[in-house]
């Protein structure tokens, strides 16, 4: 048998592993055994040489067998949860979850928090006055059981291994590689008592992925591999040329998501919550196809149904609902900033990553994971790609608790802008299903 050093000098050398040895390195990582040094050496090691189809599959069952799997079996119906690989002002999972519970598919769903550029949703959902993201798990069944929707923090005992092992990835370099993204996403939503998966890869600068060739390698080894544990996977690509919607900020964006409910959201939000919704539905076997999906969708925005929903998971988690119909609640950051454009023209694109990075200077993001962040900080973007703007524009509000920040926050954001003296179609938001 080799030993821990030898399994990381034949991953460096270009050997590959049973799945034995994966199994091996896991346990021995997760309990302590194998300390992080050799564990960074190996992913190193991973990352540059690669893992192949079979190492990639034993890597994920090791990972979803090291600690205990949430048993959704007593909540009826087919459980679909929704995973986005890291977007910046992605407010979906917010409209979503209530959304399609509304329409009968029960969404019980472990979420994370920001990191650097990139948000989270439960630190949006923590901007809600009240709302607790830790529930007792034989309390988070019965609320999904009760009013179909549930969003926790993900527990430390569920899938450990992610968590060790995405904590050191994160600070060795070695995130951006496809077998290791894909036995981490996989194996957290398998011990998560997923049924149905649905992802959505995102493409472009503010997402890991920064190539359309990348992202779809990604997506096609993200449903091959699901498929082979047992689950149904379904993988959109959308775009991340420029943030979704047009709140970056947690509080700012649980304001944005109350709208979006109410029919009344950002388009490109919309749209994209009605597409990968009425996939939702067909996954979980409410809607025939993804039209009746979209009507059923459409239909509970419009009777108020789906903002119902809401309210009665936002009541639920201890948050107080009366945000929904008094959106002042909300405790936005103090200072309002206005950014205006320098010189006449149309909006071209956003840089998605700038964008992230001044609202992380405004105060809404983390650098380090025990980072405290300002839930009232963000942006909200006046304008997106395709409008017309004049010098002298508002282009974007600032908001913060530190005025100190705004200089830094404007030049990222103007950085992040680009502008075209010719008319500029907005982006597609898929480019593949
Ligand atoms: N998201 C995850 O959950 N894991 C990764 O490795 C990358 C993105
Ligand atoms: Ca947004």
């Amino acid at each position: 048998m080799r030993s821990v050093l030898e399994l990381i000098e034949l991953k460096r050398d270009g050997g590959r592993h049973s799945a034995e040895e994966l199994q091996r390195l896991v346990d021995g990582f997760v309990s302590g055994e194998m300390p992080d040094y050799q564990m960074a050496a190996w992913l190193m090691a991973a990352l540059l040489n690669g893992l192949d189809g079979d190492e990639t599959v034993a890597l994920t069952k090791a990972m979803t067998a090291s600690g205990r799997r949430v048993d959704l079996s007593g909540v009826p119906g087919i459980k679909v949860d929704k995973h986005s690989t890291g977007g910046v002002g992605d407010t979906t999972t917010m409209v979503l979850a209530p959304l399609v519970a509304s329409c009968g598919v029960p969404v019980a769903k472990m979420s994370g928090r920001g990191l650097g550029h990139t948000g989270g949703t439960l630190d949006k959902l923590e901007s809600i006055p009240g709302f607790s993201v830790t529930l007792d798990p034989e309390v988070f069944k019965r609320q999904v059981r009760d009013i179909g929707v549930a969003v926790i923090a993900q527990s430390a005992d569920v899938d450990p291994a992610d968590k060790k092992m995405y904590a050191l990835r994160d600070v060795t370099g070695t995130v951006p590689a496809i077998p290791l993204i894909v036995s981490s996403i996989i194996s957290k939503k398998v011990a998560g008592g997923a049924d149905a998966i649905l992802l959505d890869v995102k493409t472009g600068s503010g997402s890991f992925m920064k190539t359309e060739q990348q992202a779809r390698e990604l997506a096609a080894e993200l449903t091959r591999v699901g498929e082979l544990l047992g689950r149904t996977v379904v993988c959109v690509m959308s775009d991340m040329d420029q943030p979704l919607g047009r709140a970056v900020g947690n509080a700012l964006e649980v304001r944005e998501a109350i709208a979006t409910l109410q029919g009344e959201g950002p388009g490109d939000l919309t749209e994209l919550c009605l597409a990968l919704g009425s996939k939702m539905l067909v996954l979980g076997g409410v809607a025939t196809d993804e039209e009746d999906g979209r009507d059923r969708l459409l239909d509970s925005i419009a009777s108020g149904r789906a903002l119902e929903t809401f309210r009665a998971w936002v009541t639920a988690q201890g948050g107080d609902a009366r945000i929904v119909d008094d959106p002042g609640l909300l405790v936005l950051a103090p200072i309002m900033h206005m950014v205006t454009g320098d010189r006449d023209g149309y909006v071209a694109g956003f840089d998605a990553e700038g964008v992230g990075r001044s609202a992380m200077a405004l105060g809404a993001g983390r650098a380090h994971k025990e980072d405290e962040i300002d839930l009232g900080a963000g942006l909200v973007m006046e304008h997106k790609v395709g409008d017309r703007v004049e010098a002298g524009d508002v282009i974007a509000t600032l908001y913060t608790s530190d005025a100190s920040c705004l200089p830094e926050a404007e030049a990222r954001f103007k950085a992040a802008l680009r502008m075209s003296d010719t008319p500029v179609n907005p982006p597609p938001l898929f480019h593949e299903v």
